[in-house]
């Protein structure tokens, strides 16, 4: 059995073994304690800070509707996602709009609901609805600990207006009438490096001279999930002070990524030049792997005494379709379950339906019960907008 450095299994493995049983595999579980847990944490390390989710991590009807009664806002990045908080009833202080090329579509659904947008460069002054509340994300043009995909204030990055920018889209703001509340800053996800938000908070507080006070400071998301919370909470008000700003943070990641797992079953084995233990899921259920090399903690739940180094192949005909490497497994058999973990974010949202693969149901784990928060896609389901 491998196991995060950090963490063990959210789910104790009877509750594991019992989703699979019930809704078939591949198959996300959630588990509602933890998704409080995380929140709980933020909460404690940003006291006053609004949060504002980013919906982007998972979109799941379930989970925003419990953000949502729990206080939390919702960061968009599309027509589809915007759609959603309305869904949930979010909109006004709860709702940001953001994202690089908004469409008409997205200004107009952001203005009737009364968002506050994030314009990501000075054109879009132009273009915001009359009126608007705005904040303007700034690139601080760092070196980012992510995999390269991840960063989004790098200076090759296509995020935000440059920091010798930034005063004077304020101000083009104000004088196109609408309310500049001030600035925003998202450097990328899972960070490694925590002194990148230390550095990236020190240009914004740089501008200061230039922009004088604002309402309001935006320090984004981006935190590993082994972060320290409290520290980055710290540097984010110093710089929220330094404008006298109040302060606004974007987790996604961060919320729900431990709570989730992604449980497969074993299809076979097969030993080529490497050892593969094939399942039942793969790049359609949870890209991260091939996208951003990330590695995602895996968990044997069966028994055996013999342990051999894997990887953990899934059904696609393509070689990348990797969920894991060099993982050390008791010798797996045909419907053995394997357990994917921090799985949460990122996962579910950015399956697909590449080779007509349904997407797989979700669960919530919560007061010992298990409750559908998505079932899974059919054939007929995946191919419906084609029947024209
Ligand atoms: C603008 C913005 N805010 C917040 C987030 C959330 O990042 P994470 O899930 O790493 O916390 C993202 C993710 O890419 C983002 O683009």
């Amino acid at each position: 059995m491998s196991l995060s450095p950090t963490d063990t299994p959210q789910h104790a493995p009877e509750h594991l073994h019992r989703a699979a049983a019930q809704y078939g595999t591949p198959l996300y579980l959630y588990d509602a304690a933890e998704l409080d847990a995380a929140l709980g944490r933020v909460r404690s390390a940003f006291g006053a800070a609004r949060v504002y989710y980013a919906m982007k991590a998972n979109p799941n009807l379930t989970l925003l509707r419990r953000l949502q009664a729990a206080g939390v806002g919702f960061e968009c990045v599309s027509a589809g996602e915007i759609a959603r908080a309305e869904r949930v009833g979010a909109g006004g202080e709860t709702l940001l709009v953001n994202g690089p090329a908004k469409s008409d579509a997205e200004y107009a659904a952001g203005a009737r609901l009364g968002a506050t947008f994030i314009v990501d460069r000075a054109e879009e002054v132009g273009l915001l609805p009359p009126h608007s509340r705005a904040l303007v994300r700034v690139n601080p043009a760092l070196d980012i600990s992510t995999h390269d995909h991840l960063a989004t204030g790098a200076a090759h990055s296509k995020f935000g207006v440059t920091l010798a920018q930034a005063p004077a889209v304020l101000q083009a703001l104000r004088e196109a009438g609408h309310t500049a509340l001030g600035l925003h800053v998202h450097i990328g996800s899972a960070i490694r490096n925590a002194q990148d938000f230390t550095a990236a908070f020190a240009r914004l507080a740089d501008l200061r001279a230039e922009t004088g006070p604002l309402a309001v400071l935006d320090a984004g998301g981006g935190w590993g999930l082994n972060a320290d919370l409290p520290g980055i909470a710290r540097e984010a008000w110093a710089v929220a002070e330094v404008f006298g700003a109040d302060l606004w943070v974007e987790p996604g990641r961060y919320l729900v990524a431990q709570a989730g797992t992604l449980l497969t079953r074993v299809v076979g084995t097969k030993h080529t030049g490497r050892n593969f233990v094939l399942v039942d899921a793969g790049m359609t259920e949870l890209l991260r792997p091939m996208l951003y090399g990330a590695a995602h903690p895996v968990s044997a739940l069966w028994e055996g005494a013999e342990e051999t180094v894997w990887d953990v192949a899934g059904p696609a005909c393509e070689s990348g379709d990797l969920l894991a490497r060099d993982v050390t497994l008791p010798t797996p058999k045909r419907g053995d379950l394997l357990a994917i973990h921090e799985a949460g974010a990122y996962g579910a949202g950015m399956s697909s339906n590449y080779l007509t693969r349904s997407r797989p149901a979700e669960v919530l784990w919560e007061g010992g019960e298990l409750k559908l928060m998505r079932r899974r896609e059919t054939p007929e389901e995946v191919w419906a907008a084609e029947e024209v």
